[in-house]
């Protein structure tokens, strides 16, 4: 790890470490000089955990408009045409440029292995095992460590970003990010002529997540600090089949299993799919999902069942090696038996408004990854589409910045973080009872399956959390907790007023009081106070 200046004016400020963050800066390394921030070691975020694979039209037998139809179909009449047009027929470079930096895909008889997942109509996932995450990380990390214009800052945790007036433009412009070291303990400046958010999810908003703990929605919260809008975050994901035992923390079972053949099924053993979804175990999330979620509540029962057993034994463990270790540690046996299952929140379908480079509604300021929304997932992420979003999207936007940076000025030096919140909380109590309660009423007042009343019972408490969320971060030394739970009353917060604003059923937001499809699909954006600063200075 190299030793730097941490107020070092850079080229690019990357703000999070994962697919996409990665990969822009190794497609920026050659040219420019990038600071790449993560607020844990590299490797701690979604990325490291992917299971099932990277969707992408590889094969003579398969077709662009057959994969551009199924992600239109699991969004629900909400995916944005032309984004989704963008990406896949950008797929094949993708998974050529990973190929190319060293990603070990899974391979059958020389050909690579293309596996399926619910809602694609025809095997298109390629995968590495069941650990194509840590494949993919694993392979940019060493990359990215190896590049001479790449600064990596571990254990730094961007606070808020820094807006300048433009005199060039005429607009307000992003400067920079206030970021708190976890080393030292201290706020320190990072700034750069164009900055990336790169952040990842916001999962971690709920209870249960197959998410790793740093989901916190950090960079959806900065980006709306600094008048940026947001699009359709009522439409978080909830993952089918995550390993349910008291002991393991929200396991992700990949659904990679039930396009090989592994059935769902009540505790009494029979399956029940066919009565949602002609597609059974196939059908898209939000349908399987919900039918868990269904079953679970009719008969009273803690979990479901995902079962694979009847599969050769050998099949299972060579295409499943990471689920099977898994579910060995906690005395599952998956050759022999039955693995328990519940649903869990997997993936923020809003976020960030973007356009096809990545650009935000701040000037300089680009969003890639999971934390955006682009209009590829709408209502419904079709499965691994999203590592596929960060590739494509990555690239598009490090084509933009490097067709553009040329004429950007640098910054001016900000000033120096105000360093008076000196005092430790006694109180630390206080931040972890939030962050169970925060968690405790999204999980049950704005899950899977939502009422106007529970979404407005939910927007009184979050009000009340930012109240003494408020107090603590204007009195109190910073602390990383203290900095998620900030981002994530914001981002639970956006999830519930959006929920609100929709009044229908479609895709992942389902409402009891509007069990019906609107006519008309359209995005919930939701435009912050200071957006209209974003125009003019003068
Ligand atoms: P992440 O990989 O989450 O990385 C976020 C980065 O931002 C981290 O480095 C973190 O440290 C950093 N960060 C966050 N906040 C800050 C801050 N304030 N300051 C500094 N750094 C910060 N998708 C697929 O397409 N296929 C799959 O098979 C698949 N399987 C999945 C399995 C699991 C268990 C999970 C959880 C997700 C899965 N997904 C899958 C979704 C996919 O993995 C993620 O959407 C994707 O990896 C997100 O990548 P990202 O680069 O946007 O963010
Ligand atoms: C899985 O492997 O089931 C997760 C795939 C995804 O989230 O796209």
């Amino acid at each position: 790890m190299k030793i730097m200046n941490a107020q070092a004016n850079y080229d690019v400020l990357v703000i999070g470490s994962g697919a996409a963050g990665l990969t822009l800066a190794l497609h920026l390394a050659a040219r420019y000089r990038v600071a790449l921030l993560s607020k844990q070691r590299l490797r701690d975020g979604s990325t490291w955990f992917a299971q099932g694979g990277i969707a992408a039209v590889l094969d003579d037998t398969d077709s662009v408009e057959s994969h551009i139809a199924d992600t239109l179909d699991a969004g629900a009449g909400l995916c944005h045409p032309d984004a989704v047009r963008h990406t896949v027929e950008n797929g094949a470079a993708a998974i050529q440029w990973l190929i190319d930096q060293g990603v070990d895909f899974t391979r059958e008889a020389g050909d690579y292995h293309l596996t399926k997942e619910g809602g694609h109509s025809h095997r298109r996932i390629i995968h590495s095992a069941d650990a194509t995450g840590m494949a993919v990380h694993s392979t940019l990390i060493e990359k990215v460590r190896a590049a001479d214009n790449i600064d990596c800052f571990e254990h730094h945790i961007a606070l808020d970003l820094i807006r300048q007036p433009d005199p060039q433009r005429g607009r307000f412009r992003c400067a920079g990010a206030y970021v708190y070291n976890k080393n030292t303990d201290e706020v320190e400046l990072f700034q750069g002529r164009a900055v990336v958010l790169a952040t990842g999810g916001a999962s971690k908003a709920y209870l249960y997540t197959s998410n790793p703990d740093g989901a916190s929605g950090d960079g959806i919260a900065m980006a709306w600090r600094a008048g940026c809008r947001v699009a359709n975050m009522e439409f978080n994901q909830f993952h089918p089949t995550c390993l349910y035992h008291p002991k393991a923390k929200a396991l992700l079972v990949t659904e990679a299993l039930r396009g090989e053949g592994a059935q769902l099924k009540l505790p009494d053993g029979q399956r029940f799919m066919h009565r949602f979804d002609k597609r059974r175990e196939l059908a898209p999330r939000d349908i399987v999902a919900r039918a868990i979620d269904h079953e679970m509540k009719r008969l009273g029962a803690d979990c479901l069942y995902l079962d694979i057993s009847h599969k050769d034994a050998r099949f299972v463990r060579e295409h499943f090696p990471t689920v099977y270790q898994n579910c060995l540690q906690y005395g599952i046996d998956i050759t022999k038996e039955p693995i328990p299952v519940v649903p869990a929140a997997h993936y923020t379908c809003g976020g960030v408004m973007v356009d096809e480079h990545g650009r935000t509604d701040l000037d300089q300021l680009y969003a890639i990854g999971e934390t955006t929304f682009t209009g590829l997932h709408g209502a419904n992420r079709l499965a691994s589409n999203s590592l596929l979003e960060c590739v494509v999207y990555a690239r598009a936007a490090a084509l933009h910045i490097d067709a553009t940076l040329s004429e950007v000025q640098p910054p001016r030096l900000a000033p120096a973080w105000d360093a008076s919140r000196v005092t430790d909380s006694d109180e630390d109590v206080v931040i972890s009872h939030n962050w169970d309660e925060l968690r405790r009423f999204m999980w049950d007042y704005v899950g899977i399956v939502r009422t106007r009343k529970r979404l407005v019972r939910a927007q009184h408490r979050v009000k009340m959390l930012q109240g003494e969320i408020r107090e603590f971060y204007a009195n109190y030394r910073i602390t990383s907790d203290l900095i998620e739970l900030r981002n994530l009353a914001l981002v639970s917060e956006l999830i519930i007023r959006s929920a609100l604003d929709r009044r229908e059923s479609r895709g992942l937001h389902y409402s009891l009081d509007y069990p019906k499809l609107r006519e008309l699909a359209m995005d919930t954006i939701l435009v912050p106070e200071n957006f209209a600063d974003q125009r003019q200075f003068i």
